[in-house]
């Protein structure tokens, strides 16, 4: 083992060798001639002329070496429910759904929307879709029809893939009305929705569209699909994320990057073996999901864990004891999870036998040093932080354990990692800040390694308006987020520089927030910000200014309105972009030039002073923040 310094400086200096060398972990049908194209900066095109596929390398390929092994073990505490599928039986149900996707007439380079619970299934179509070459663009279960017929809108999937409910503490949440009428709004139609259905909700059928998954596949046991080799230059899936407009980007993801990438990590980042088994706690909507419940670990033959349900169900001790069971090596999940587990008494935890458990990572947001000291006492192992974006896939910074053994900083979720050229620079200038202690814009310098996004889908202008022109004075990939880095180079996350809130560790823009209320036919005006909280990281914040100001006069008349507008929010975006409060006011602070003051707003909600306001146009539009805060 050499020094983690070296690796990462061989990684920066000479990326052709270090990659050429990641890239013997995976299997290629066909070598590649170079490692690395970079003559359209920044369009960075990785293993060019090489042909793979992510499903072989993730399934079909160790099922001679251990296809007995569990590769993915479905536990849901919602329907009691526990399931271990092998290499060899997870191979034959990819192929299954593949020949399911291939009657439809999906081939190589169509787009297929999943929106699915953590079922199998949902798997078995990711799996599927990149075993044909077909384009997989996951959504979020959480998320409601307009979030959903902007996806559709963007993507024009051929097929989607979709169940009849999900189920969340009990509760069984119907997916398929929602699904017809994110259909319904969007200008794309699918040609088929296939229809997993679980026996948890009724749901209408359009006939000549739809197709229930189990009666195609009964004539299917023995299903064999050939896996489509494509370039590595190929995309693998398109994932949604949001920005500062109020329109989603979909992050492109290529096909041997990705791979190489992943199966890198697990080694080097997560110190993961063939044969052990890993569990992340997220979901497949999110990047986390994709990564690391999916393709990671199985790329790296490890089993995975499918978790449905919440983590306090039956009891809080339920993903300890899942732990034990299946003897999990490497856990993931998110700091607002933990804070929810430190509300319980922590004898939950100390009753299971962790003994298998080499490190608990958490990423998506800020760790804060209470609830990472409370988790390193109670589990008694390494609690390693790490920082990245649905854009790179995979860690920008974290401990590399797996290089060398190094200490963590509460509060950093540590170093760059190989393959990243992380910079600090001014958002003014775009100078580069070289002395510690200085905030600045987190940046990239180019070509993002292996993994990273390859552009945002159709749309390589807004690749380079959203990511790479936003510092001025340089051609340099911006997070948008704030930092700072101590002396010993270990970097701090300050939070995001543009409109994105975090909530929970899940990323939401306000602007689509800000959307969704407006539609509210009483709604003139409304500002969302993000606002600290103490569970949740962050929660939305909504100031709506009303057509009829005297509609929110009594506080019953306020508390309906309120009411009805979260409705628009759930039904529209889905619960999980329902602010926390919406209050009324009669004016939102501006400058005299119109711009929202939300940096404002954002202070007054959380009780810090609002900054320089020499541009206000009326003070007292904030003083009616301030007087609601303080009420
Ligand atoms: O603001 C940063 C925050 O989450 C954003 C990325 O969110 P998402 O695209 O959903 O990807 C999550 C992948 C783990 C970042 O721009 N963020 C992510 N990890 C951390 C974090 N903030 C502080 N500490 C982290 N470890």
């Amino acid at each position: 083992m050499g020094t983690f310094a070296d690796f990462h400086r061989q990684s920066i200096e000479a990326p052709e060798a270090f990659w050429a060398e990641q890239a013997k972990g995976i299997h290629w049908h066909r070598p590649f001639d170079q490692v690395l194209q970079y003559d359209q900066p920044p369009f960075a095109r990785w293993f060019v002329g090489g042909q793979t596929n992510i499903c072989y390398n993730a399934v079909d390929r160790h099922v001679d070496a251990r296809g007995d092994q569990a590769a993915l073990i479905f536990v849901s505490t919602e329907t009691d429910t526990e399931t271990v599928y092998t290499f060899k039986q997870l191979h034959q149900e990819v192929q299954r759904m593949a020949a399911v996707l291939r009657a439809q007439g999906v081939g190589k380079g169509d787009r297929v929307l999943i929106y699915m619970p953590m079922i199998p299934e949902a798997a078995f179509a990711m799996l599927a879709c990149v075993r044909i070459g077909a384009i997989h663009s996951v959504v979020f279960g959480g998320f409601a029809s307009v979030s959903l017929a902007s996806r559709i809108d963007d993507c024009e999937p051929k097929a989607i893939v979709s169940a009849d409910a999900g189920s969340r503490a009990g509760k069984v949440v119907p997916y398929k009305h929602l699904l017809d009428e994110a259909i319904k709004l969007s200008s794309n139609k699918p040609n088929s929705v296939i229809m997993v259905d679980r026996g948890l909700a009724a749901w209408p059928r359009t006939e000549g569209r739809d197709v229930d998954y189990a009666s195609a596949c009964a004539a299917l046991t023995d299903a064999q699909v050939p896996c489509e080799w494509v370039d590595a230059t190929h995309p693998s899936y398109i994932l949604y994320t949001s920005g500062t407009t109020g329109k989603p980007k979909g992050v492109q993801r290529d096909t041997g990057g990705y791979a190489v990438a992943l199966n890198a990590s697990i080694q080097h980042i997560y110190m993961g073996q063939p044969g052990e088994t890993y569990f992340s706690t997220s979901d497949i909507g999110w990047v986390v999901g994709h990564s690391y419940i999916i393709y990671a670990p199985l790329l790296a033959g490890m089993a995975t864990i499918m978790y449905e349900g919440v983590p306090i169900r039956p009891d809080p001790a339920i993903w300890w004891s899942l732990v034990e069971k299946y003897k999990v090596s490497v856990m993931f999940s998110a700091p607002t999870a933990v804070r929810v587990l430190k509300k319980y008494d922590s004898s939950f935890i100390k009753k299971h036998d962790l003994s298998s458990l080499k490190a608990l990572f958490l990423a998506g947001e800020p760790l804060d040093e209470p609830t990472a000291n409370w988790i390193a006492d109670e589990l008694g192992r390494p609690i390693i932080d790490n920082y990245w974006q649905t854009e790179t896939g995979w860690p920008i910074l974290s401990i590399c354990n797996g290089v060398e053994p190094k200490a963590a900083k509460f509060g950093s979720p540590g170093l760059p990692v190989y393959g990243y050229n992380v910079k600090l620079v001014d958002d003014a200038t775009g100078e580069e800040l070289h002395e510690p202690n200085r905030k600045g814009v987190l940046a990239i310098e180019g070509p993002l390694p292996p993994g990273c996004m390859q552009t945002v889908w159709r749309n390589d202008e807004r690749f380079l308006s959203s990511y790479w022109r936003s510092v001025p004075n340089r051609l340099i990939y911006s997070t948008s987020d704030w930092a700072v880095r101590d002396e010993d180079g270990y970097y701090f996350i300050l939070g995001r520089t543009d409109d994105v809130i975090n909530v929970a560790g899940h990323r939401l823009g306000t602007r689509e927030i800000e959307e969704s209320i407006s539609s509210h036919a009483a709604v003139a005006e409304v500002a969302v910000v993000g606002v600290a909280d103490q569970l949740k990281g962050q929660v939305a914040m909504a100031f709506a200014v009303l057509k009829d100001a005297s509609l929110a006069e009594t506080a019953d008349g306020a508390r309906v309105l309120e009411g009805q507008i979260m409705k628009v929010v759930d039904e529209q975006l889905g619960a999980v972009a329902r602010p926390a409060r919406v209050r009324f006011v009669t004016l939102l602070p501006k400058t005299r030039s119109g711009k929202l003051l939300r940096r404002a707003i954002q202070a007054v909600c959380e009780g810090r002073d609002p900054g320089d306001l020499t541009t206000i146009d009326d003070p007292s539009a904030l003083r009616q923040i301030q007087d609601l805060m303080g009420a």
